[in-house]
C-alpha cells in the first residue's frame, strides 16, 4: 500500500456528498467480495467509503489505522473472513488479537474508540456489507456532530 494511495483515499470529506470519510480495510477474499457483490447487485449504501484491499486482515498493521486517521478519514473499518474461513487459515484470529492489544494504545493514544469498527462479512453477504456500513457512517455523522476531533489528547 502506497502512502499517497491511503493520502488520498482518506481525505476527510465526499465532495459530492459532503460525508465524512470512512476508510476500510478489508481481506481480498471475502469483504471484498462482498462489498463488490453489493456492487453489482446494485444496492445503495453510503458513497463515503473507500476500501483499501489487502490479502488478509492478518496483514493490516494496526499503524494502518493511525495513519488513515492522521491523514484525514474520521473513521475506520476492519474487515475479513468470519472467525474459521479465513483463507490464510488463521490471519483473522491473528488480526482479533492484535486489535485487542492495540484497542488500548488507540485508546491511550486519545483516539475516540467509536470510530473504529472490526466486522467479519463474507463474500456472500453484500447486505451484511451494506448494513455495516450505513451504520457506521450514521454513527460517525453523529460523533462529527459533537467534536471533529479524532485525537482528543493534545
Ligand atoms: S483471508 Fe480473509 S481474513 Fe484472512
Amino acid at each position: 500500500m502506497e502512502d499517497k494511495d491511503l493520502k488520498t483515499a482518506a481525505k476527510t470529506t465526499d465532495k459530492n456528498s459532503g460525508d465524512p470519510r470512512i476508510i476500510a480495510f478489508v481481506c481480498n477474499w471475502c469483504t471484498y467480495n462482498g462489498a463488490d457483490l453489493a456492487g453489482t447487485s446494485r444496492m445503495k449504501y453510503s458513497d463515503n467509503v473507500r476500501v483499501i484491499k489487502l490479502p488478509c486482515t492478518g496483514r493490516i498493521d494496526p499503524l494502518f489505522i493511525i495513519e488513515a486517521f492522521k491523514k484525514g478519514a474520521k473513521g475506520v473499518l476492519v474487515s475479513g473472513c468470519h472467525p474459521g474461513d479465513c483463507h490464510y487459515t488463521s490471519g483473522n484470529y491473528h488480526s482479533r488479537r492484535k486489535y485487542a492489544t492495540f484497542r488500548d494504545l488507540l485508546g491511550y493514544l486519545g483516539v475516540d474508540l467509536n470510530r473504529v469498527e472490526f466486522s467479519w462479512i463474507s463474500a456472500s453477504e453484500g447486505n451484511k456489507w451494506v448494513a455495516v456500513i450505513n451504520e457506521f457512517t450514521d454513527k460517525i455523522k453523529s460523533l462529527s456532530g459533537n467534536s471533529t476531533d479524532i485525537f482528543t489528547k493534545k
